[in-house]
């Protein structure tokens, strides 16, 4: 008798033999220093921060309680809102319960089956997912690469055509030529689309990533999303557009609409995380000094923003790396395929503003003896 689940266990024998297996494994509180995380400014456990949400929950609960369309927006999210708008100078923004739930949202509503989408080889699984609830025809461009996006911008056979991209990527941590594909899909009469997940807090004037920095927060065709996950120490995602693009989300994008408002807590940390890079600024300059030694210690550029990626021989050295790093105190990252987009095995190493000069000396040393050398 075969059973409903044996493809499920074969699939996993697989897995396991090609040492791609993922587990889940508790973080604890434990005297280990954070390469993996993605709380880029060491915000999770700031006073303020922590008071923010605290201050939310008793203000409005421990849940939005709704769709944000039915009773769920809160004077919290509108709070949050303006206070994205004036760190990155966008015309509006919308919050989201996640950045997942962003990515969603712009592509299923900015695309449909008449659109062209070009999105970048290395683009995240959910601008991916997009693409395709979208039913728009996609053509996946070579990464970073403006002249393979223009060549595929110039096939399209319909009039509307929208380009995908992250400012920073998520797993190699490089960074996109974000002023010239503002100017490429200009040129073409195309919405461009940039995640900043990675950027934010991180890079551009102030931390507000690299579309404010490039000049085009106002740009009509631009539409930019991030998280509230990662810098901001919090959760939820940011539509950051024009206030014709916020509105036509609001009433079109089915993972807004469908989906209970982001929670006040969350929300609350976020805003005051807002506040925490607003005062200070050198938080974003402490997490570009901090990669530059980390990268230095592992033999790789110095990143363009949080995100170093270090190419390991294959998944199984990976994930040995990794517990051999976990036992000398330090947290890595693996990324194995499908992660990776480029079929790679990969240690993620992030840095993070509030890693003491102590941390860092003991993280380098650990890194030194762990990451292979070219012969
Ligand atoms: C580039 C990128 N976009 C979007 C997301 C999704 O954001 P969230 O965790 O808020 O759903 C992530 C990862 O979390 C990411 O790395």
């Amino acid at each position: 008798m075969t059973s409903p689940l044996d493809w499920i266990r074969e699939a996993a024998s697989t897995r396991d033999e090609a040492g791609l297996t993922r587990r889940l494994v508790a973080t604890k509180a434990a005297d280990i220093i954070d390469l993996a995380g993605n709380d880029y400014l060491g915000l999770r456990h700031h006073p303020a921060v922590v008071a923010g949400a605290v201050a939310a929950v008793e203000t409005y609960g421990t849940g939005a309680g709704a769709s944000r369309l039915v009773t769920g927006t809160l004077d919290v999210h509108d709070e949050l809102e303006a206070a994205m708008v004036a760190l990155t100078g966008a015309g509006a923004a919308l919050v989201l319960s996640s950045g997942y739930a962003a990515n969603l949202s712009v592509l299923t509503t900015l695309a449909d089956a008449g659109t062209l989408v070009v999105s970048d080889e290395h683009a995240h699984a959910s601008l991916i997912d997009g693409c395709r609830l979208s039913r728009a025809a996609v053509s996946v461009a070579r990464h970073n690469d403006l002249e393979h996006v223009a060549e595929l911008l110039a096939r399209r056979e319909g009039p509307r055509a929208v380009v995908v991209a992250e400012s920073i990527y998520s797993v190699l941590g490089d960074a996109a030529p974000v002023a010239d594909l503002v100017a490429l899909t200009e040129e073409a009469g195309a919405m461009l689309v940039v995640d900043e997940a990675h950027a934010l807090g991180v890079v551009g004037p102030g931390g507000a990533g690299l579309v404010t920095a490039a000049g085009a927060s106002t740009a009509e065709h631009v539409v930019v999303t991030t998280t509230l996950s990662k810098s901001l120490a919090a959760q939820g995602g940011v539509v950051l557009a024009a206030p014709e693009v916020r509105e036509h989300l609001v009433n079109t994008a089915r993972p807004f609409i469908y989906d209970t408002g982001l929670a006040p807590a969350a929300a609350g940390a976020a805003l005051a995380a807002l506040g925490v890079l607003r005062d200070h600024p050198e938080l974003s300059a402490r997490v570009h000094a901090n990669a530059t030694r980390l990268a230095e210690a592992c033999g790789v550029e110095a990143p363009a923003g949080a995100v170093m990626s270090v190419p390991m021989p294959g998944p199984h050295e990976t994930v040995e790396a990794v517990e051999r790093a976990r036992s000398m105190g330090l947290r890595v990252g693996a990324f194995r395929p499908p992660s990776t987009p480029d079929g790679s095995s990969r240690l993620r190493i992030t840095a993070h503003a509030d890693h003491s000069p102590h941390d860092l000396d003991r993280a380098c040393t650990v890194l030194g003896a762990l990451v292979p050398r070219a012969e």
